[in-house]
């Protein structure tokens, strides 16, 4: 009989709790496929409550610092969360003892990754966290295994469900920002703050490591640009259907001539491309390699069955003995590339102005542009209702940020536009 595999899981809330379920519910296919029994033999949870799956049988702890300190599981697996604190303390301690960690923790990944991953390469442990990007999409695995033969250039994709649930539901029911986020929060898609998923940091944190992953570069998350969704308005999804584009929150990361773009945002993007037709909490993740070329992996992102599907996929390769540097090359050798700024981004543009309906308006804003070496591709204005304010939208050609940004701080100084000139950009995907 092969040696039992032995689990240790600290945090049993959404993810914890799919994790001890998954291993239970599947413990004999799990066996054939990783060689050997992969047992749970330690939990933690701060609050002991009355859980839906059996915990006879297993040492049981109130903490789960104590946990990796004592036990003598062979790998850790840190569902608590967050970037500092006890989550922090959990994966420190176990690596540093020499002892494998699985996390879904991406903020903790995005944060402190880099020593996190010196620190299991000093030990020989093994710091696996497919969970952390995209849920349920084994994207770490794609870019770490069956695509490592490939150079990268460009990855992005929809990285919150709580995002694109809102700007569906949105698209699909016409409904403003404020008021599908509540029922998102009603549904359970969305915390009662929602800060981290409707501002762009938790996209910004997946992005920042996928980023690493797919390109070999150090791991920094203060180098996203980060842009929520709260001002996305159901005016602009129309006239973006109008226009042939659907608005989704992307995260793109891309090798440029400048240094590697790192970018979260919401976008333009062409109606027919697959990335638009990820609809509700599903995340997608779209690579280009040099010799496979585009690949779309798209799959739900978050939730308990999911991420645990993710996790326990973790634990299984470790069981088997698989092994691969954290992001793919040893943490000492991760390149240190220079960040593109933003305001050398080039794209095409979707700006929407609410201006009063008054001769020569539109002649001033032509002025601006045209000042700025901004050439105008359409422009939409439908109602006209003299002296009071009306949309007026515009796509543009590819121009440069900086040009983009100085071209609507001269708008607003017009006193001409009655709200802050909306500014959307256009990925040409
Ligand atoms: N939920 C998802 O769909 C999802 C998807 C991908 C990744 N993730 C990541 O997975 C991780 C866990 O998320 P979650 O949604 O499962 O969180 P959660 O439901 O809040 O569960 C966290 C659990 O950890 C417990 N805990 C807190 N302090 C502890 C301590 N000192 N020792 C042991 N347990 C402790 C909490 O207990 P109390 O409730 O008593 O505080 C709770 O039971 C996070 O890093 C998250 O970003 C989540």
């Amino acid at each position: 009989m092969s040696v039992p595999f032995k689990v240790a899981v600290a945090g049993l809330g959404t993810v914890g709790s799919g994790t001890v379920k998954l291993l239970q519910a599947n413990a004999d296919l799990i066996e054939r496929r990783a060689g050997r029994p992969v047992v749970i033999t330690a939990l933690a949870d701060r609050h002991r409550r009355n859980y839906d799956f059996s915990i006879d049988g297993y040492q049981w702890f109130d903490d789960g610092v104590a946990m990796a300190e004592q036990t003598d599981a062979d790998v850790i697996v840190e569902l608590i969360g967050g970037s500092e604190g006890v989550a922090k303390r959990v994966c420190e301690g176990a690596l540093g003892r020499g002892r494998h960690v699985v996390t879904a923790n991406k903020a903790l990944i995005a944060h402190h990754g880099s020593a996190l991953a010196a620190t299991a390469e000093s030990t020989g442990a093994i710091l696996a966290y497919e969970a952390a990007v995209a849920g349920g999409i084994p994207i770490i695995k794609s870019l770490k295994e069956g695509l490592v033969a490939n150079a990268h250039n460009r990855v992005y994709g929809i990285l919150n469900g709580t995002c694109n649930y809102i700007l569906s539901a949105m698209r699909t029911t016409g409904r403003e920002f404020d008021d599908v986020l509540a029922e998102a929060q009603a549904l359970g898609y969305a915390e009662a703050d929602p800060s981290f998923d409707v501002d762009g940091v938790d996209t910004a944190h997946k992005l920042a490591i996928l980023a690493t992953v797919a390109f070999g570069c150090t791991l920094e998350f203060g180098s996203v640009h980060m842009e929520g969704i709260r001002h996305v308005s159901s005016a602009d999804i129309s006239f973006a259907e109008e226009l042939g584009f659907r608005i989704k929150l992307l995260g793109i990361a891309a090798l440029t001539d400048g240094g590697v773009e790192r970018r979260v945002h919401p976008c333009m993007v062409p109606a027919d491309a697959p990335i638009a037709h990820v609809e509700g909490v599903f995340n997608a993740v779209v690579t280009h390699g040099d010799f496979v070329d585009t690949v779309v992996q798209e799959g739900r992102g978050a939730g308990e069955r999911p991420t645990a599907s993710a996790v326990v996929g973790d634990i299984v390769d470790i069981a088997r003995g698989q092994r691969s540097a954290t992001f793919g090359v040893p943490a000492g050798e991760l390149e240190s590339l220079p960040a593109a700024p933003m305001s050398a981004h080039r794209g095409a543009y979707y700006v929407r102005l609410m201006v009063l309906d008054e001769p020569g308006v539109f002649a001033d804003v032509a002025t601006i542009f045209r000042d700025n070496r901004i050439s105008m591709e359409s422009v939409l204005q439908r109602a006209r209702a003299p002296g009071e304010p009306v949309p007026v939208v515009m796509t543009t050609h590819e121009t440069e940020e900086a040009a983009m940004l100085r071209s609507l701080d001269a708008i607003t100084a017009l006193g001409t536009c009655v709200e802050p000139p909306r500014m959307i950009r256009i990925e040409p995907f």
